[in-house]
């Protein structure tokens, strides 16, 4: 597309969506948006966005086509003030039956850019400093593990649900912002296809959110059965805030609040 139909398609996004394109790099963008109009059949944006108006099915589509890789710390905060208060202390009262006494398990499935293995980190340090845990972070893109890897940089935007005290202590001062390396002591990156790769297993909270909303209901389940056998017994999935596993005694796991489900 060229510059004035991308400048025209922007606004519109911005508008429906409340989603910049500017934090966006143009070439990369304009090509996805290119392929996007294509795979659904519309002749020009114009028709397509007069299509949104009506219909929201597509409308949701669009936006998850959109926020592929899009993270932040704390995302959905209610969701990790529930961790912290409720599902934590939980597999830590677990973990501490255990006569092993064993380190906590993480998994953080399809971490982007790290924003959300690094978000564990920071809950683990303020309100378990005392429990010995290990974080698995895994994508397929290797563009955002580079990222993850490198503590950054971070958008203003990606560190915004960061309380101040919070910033201080783990985000360099000034932008390019980068989390402390302090933070990355436990967390162990690797590359990975939830779809074809084998899982490890074992686990104790495995956090899978915003990712499973772009695969068929066939791949989410062999996927919710795949990640409930690499759970622990009274292990926890965590999913995305408008996440629902339909039937999830299918695949051995209860509802244990909104957004978590245990393993039987
Ligand atoms: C929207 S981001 C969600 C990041 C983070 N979980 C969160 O909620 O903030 C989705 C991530 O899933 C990754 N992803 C998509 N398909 C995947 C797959 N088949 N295997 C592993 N990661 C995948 C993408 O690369 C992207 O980084």
């Amino acid at each position: 597309m060229d510059a004035s139909d991308y400048t025209q398609v922007k606004a519109s996004i911005k508008r429906s969506f409340n989603i910049d394109l500017d934090h966006y790099k143009d070439e990369q963008m304009k090509r996805r948006l290119d392929s996007w109009l294509v795979r659904v059949h519309a002749d020009t944006w114009k028709d397509y966005f007069q299509l949104l108006t009506t219909d929201t099915t597509e409308l949701e589509r669009f936006r998850n086509y959109l926020t592929i890789n899009v993270t932040e710390f704390f995302r959905d905060p209610a969701r990790w003030d529930l961790v912290r208060q409720d599902i934590m202390p939980y597999l830590i009262k677990n973990a501490r039956e255990n006569p092993l006494s064993r380190e906590l398990k993480i998994w953080s499935a399809g971490c982007s850019i790290g924003t959300e293995p690094y978000t564990l980190a920071i809950l683990m340090e303020e309100a378990f400093p005392n429990q010995k845990y290990s974080i698995l972070a895994t994508d397929l893109d290797r563009g955002a593990l580079v990222k993850a890897r490198a503590r950054g940089p971070y958008t203003q935007e990606d560190i915004r649900n960061l309380t101040p005290a919070q910033r201080k202590k783990y985000i360099s001062a000034a932008a390019p912002y980068h989390a402390s390396e302090s933070l990355q002591k436990n967390i162990h990156f690797q590359e990975q296809n939830l779809i074809t790769d084998r899982f490890d297993a074992g686990f104790d909270l495995i956090v899978c959110r915003n990712v499973v909303i772009y695969f068929t209901t066939e791949t989410k389940d062999v996927l919710y059965a795949k990640f409930s056998a690499a759970l622990r017994p009274g292990g926890v999935l965590f999913v995305g805030g408008t996440e629902i596993l339909s039937g999830a005694a299918k695949f051995g796991l209860q509802n244990f609040g909104i957004s978590f489900y245990k393993k039987l």
